[in-house]
């Protein structure tokens, strides 16, 4: 590809990370040698601009929820910087880092896991003031039960024990939890995916309308495209450990440039009634993703790439800033001048996809009420993602997903114990019996765009 003009990286973000390498050591036998490494997170490099939501989105496995506890400093980084408002917080220990997580937090992909069940919900959501040391004005009670409330839930509900609540609500009270401190950024590891479809909308609209009162800046990790398409600024699009695209949310959608986003973005249907019914093709990717331990050489998309050619195995292609600013790691890119490689396409490329056109839908759904610009409807993420699934049977085995989700689960309960450690009470209170709070918004009401 013809390399274009770099593009200027934008003035003082909040965050800055540069070069991010995790690699999980795999050690054998009595004297636990290292034996290899997984290579969850290999070098990859983002700014988070103040004020803006940065989508990371890919396939499980790809390192995300890895990229997520590194930058919350949960976890130790193998190589790189992490810059926290020009500060370097790479190798910070326990009390160098104890100021900053006021201003860094996290939301964890679990609402059951991520409660401890023995707190009460005022016990969880004022543990911060605890561990940190904080006295808000007016009393630590009055400030949990104005976050209860800033967060939709009641008040009064601060005595309940977490399995009172619903999923939803549960996820509420992480919320309120990650805003005590009122931080500046705030990471979301797959802040809506536990819940059911219909409180989804709920929590994202929460935390949209969270965003522009306390002007917060988000990081939100999801695996869901038409989740992500609705919350995020610019979208970072993670493979096998390496951020392989990273741009606004419009020219992702509109003019995807590496070919395995285009790939992810082709099995989700536009939530659009008027474009519903017309037929589309969409990419399945074949063959599984390969291991971590030990990733394809050059690019490590090209054992799956359909327009793989020898420069591919390799050469890895960088991470290129155009002067658009959507960056690609690609060596013919998509939606670029010279995307067609004069190379010779590899043998085994011709067979890394297979294209399934999508059945129309009936009539009724063209003839739809259209929508107006940017509208999306709690029906419309429904549908995406009732659509998504018929539409991606090469998903990753349910055992191996709920495999996953069991062990992500396992570790935000772990982390959220060290988060509200130190909180000790008992939380003996008698949980009070009132119905549940309304939220502050009614759901089907994404209105990003
Ligand atoms: N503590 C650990 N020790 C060893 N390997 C780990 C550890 N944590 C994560 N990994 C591995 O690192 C890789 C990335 O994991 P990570 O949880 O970051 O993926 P993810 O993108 O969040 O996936 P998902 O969408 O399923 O949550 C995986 O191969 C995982 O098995
Ligand atoms: S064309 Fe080559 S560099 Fe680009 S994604 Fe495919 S394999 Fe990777
Ligand atoms: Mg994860």
């Amino acid at each position: 590809m013809t390399i274009p003009e770099q593009a200027t990286s934008s003035p003082e973000p909040l965050l800055k990370v540069t070069g991010l390498v995790k690699h999980f050591p795999i050690t054998k036998g009595l004297l636990r040698r290292q034996a290899g490494a997984v290579q969850a997170v290999d070098g990859i490099s983002f700014d988070v601009r103040p004020g803006e939501t940065l989508g990371i989105v890919g396939e499980s496995g790809c390192g995300k929820s890895t990229m997520g506890r590194l930058i919350t400093r949960l976890l130790e980084p193998t190589g790189g910087k992490i810059e926290f408002e020009g500060k370097d917080i790479t190798h910070l220990g326990v009390a160098g880092m104890r100021p900053m997580r006021r201003d860094v937090q996290m939301i964890f992909q679990d609402p059951y896991g991520s409660l401890n069940p023995r707190h009460t919900v005022g016990s969880i959501v004022s543990a911060p003031f605890k561990l940190q040391g904080v006295t808000p004005e007016g009393g630590i009670k009055k400030e949990v039960q104005r976050l209860l409330g800033l967060v939709g839930l009641n008040p009064e509900h601060y005595n309940r024990y977490p399995h009172e609540f619903s999923g939803g609500q549960r996820q509420r009270i992480g919320i309120a939890r990650a805003l005590a401190l009122k931080p500046k950024l705030v990471v979301a590891d797959e802040p809506v995916s536990a819940l059911d479809v219909s409180i989804q909308a709920q929590v994202v609209n929460l935390l949209d309308d969270l965003q522009d009162e306390l002007g917060l800046t988000y990081v939100i990790i999801a695996h869901d495209l038409s989740v992500i398409r609705h919350v995020s600024d610019r979208i970072a699009v993670m493979y096998l450990g390496k951020i392989v695209e990273l741009t606004d949310r419009k020219s992702l959608y509109e003019a995807p440039m590496h070919p395995y986003t285009k790939a992810l973005l082709s099995a989700v249907p536009v939530p659009d009634p008027r474009r519903r019914g017309a037929k589309s093709d969409r990419i399945l990717l074949k063959g599984d993703v390969p291991s971590p331990i030990s990733p394809p050489s050059g690019c490590r998309f090209h054992t799956r790439c359909w327009k793989a050619t020898e420069i591919c195995k390799t050469q890895e292609p960088p991470l290129l800033a155009l002067k658009t600013g959507h960056q690609v790691a690609c060596h013919h890119p998509e939606n670029a001048e010279d995307q067609a490689p004069d190379d010779v396409v590899l043998l085994s490329a011709r067979e890394a996809i297979e294209i399934v056109s999508a059945t129309p839908k009936s009539a009724e759904a063209e003839a739809a009420a259209p929508l107006t610009k940017g509208e999306v409807t709690q029906d419309a993420v429904v549908l995406a993602e009732a659509e998504t699934t018929e539409a991606e049977p090469a998903e990753a085995e349910p055992a191996e997903a709920e495999a996953a989700e069991a062990e992500a689960a396992e570790e935000a309960t772990t982390e959220a114990e060290a988060t509200t450690a130190g909180s000790d009470e008992s939380g003996s209170d008698e949980p009070g019996s009132e119905g549940e709070s309304a939220p502050p918004r009614t759901s089907g009401d994404i209105t990003k765009e």
